[in-house]
């Protein structure tokens, strides 16, 4: 490699580089978002909504860089919002921290900030997206209107993913509702609280019972997690969920 050559970040580097930055992914969060942007499916723009200070937009700008593939497209208007209050986080404003670790990573060059609401983003919007990351306002009706706004420019075999879609009645019941009971996306992955999709016109009849069997242990899953089933069927359903994605 010559001296004035970029070194393009690898997993190992970016994983040091985040764990500097506030956020609520998990590892395995970390590294399927970096491999969804380095080797997903499709072609077209990563669009992110809701950055916060910047973890996951680090994550997909680096693992997108390092297939030389394409920009993050960043929406947050960076106000915090009713969840964050909630965890204790009043009248935020996160731009300047978000700004100074996209820098700090070296990845400003790959990720085009938008600071307006996810509605104003989407009404400006043209273009195809390969991967649209949902991760802002976690409202059931809030994630609805991001999946309906920006779903119709995800391309054929693009990648959905969503954040939080356990714990969180928002994403949960959007996921359940719009994703898992519809035809029109098959399962791609379930990580830890990442649900992520393919949007796909092509369905085998398996893929039609593959879904009504993750429903139902997704529910027994979220049964677990509340404590309502003892632990092991918590551990049980989580183990197949996993299987049951990658059973294709
Ligand atoms: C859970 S945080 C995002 C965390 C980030 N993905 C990470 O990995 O660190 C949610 C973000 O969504 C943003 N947000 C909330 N409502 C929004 C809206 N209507 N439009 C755009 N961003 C919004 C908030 O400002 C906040 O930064």
């Amino acid at each position: 490699m010559k001296s004035t050559e970029k070194r393009l970040p690898s997993f190992r580097e970016v994983s040091n580089t985040i764990q500097r930055v506030d956020g609520w992914l998990t590892e395995h969060e970390a590294r399927y978002l970096y491999s969804l942007a380095q080797y997903g499916p499709g072609q077209g723009a990563i669009v992110e909504i809701g950055s916060w200070k910047g973890k996951s937009t680090i994550l997909l700008a680096a693992g997108s860089k390092s297939a030389g593939r394409e920009k993050v497209h960043a929406v947050d208007h960076h106000k915090g919002g009713p969840d964050q209050a909630g965890l204790g986080y009043q009248d935020v404003n996160t731009e300047i921290d978000f700004r100074k670790n996209i820098k700090s990573a070296g990845i400003e060059d790959q990720v085009i900030p938008l600071v307006m609401t996810s509605t104003r983003a989407a009404q400006g919007w043209s273009g195809p997206i390969r991967l649209l990351w949902i991760d802002g306002d976690h409202s059931y009706e809030a994630v609805k209107t991001d999946l309906l706004l920006w779903e119709p420019h995800v391309v054929e075999g693009g990648v959905i993913a969503f954040h939080d879609t356990y714990a969180w009645e928002g994403p949960r019941r959007v996921v359940e509702e719009y994703l898992l009971r519809s035809n029109r996306f098959s399962i791609l992955g379930f990580v830890d609280s990442i649900t992520a999709v393919k949007k796909t016109q092509r369905r085998s009849p398996w893929d039609k019972i593959r879904k009504k069997i993750i429903l139902l242990i997704r529910y027994l899953y979220i049964l677990g997690r509340q404590h309502i089933l003892p632990g092991e069927i918590r551990k049980w359903s989580k183990s197949c969920l996993r299987v049951m994605a990658s059973a294709r």
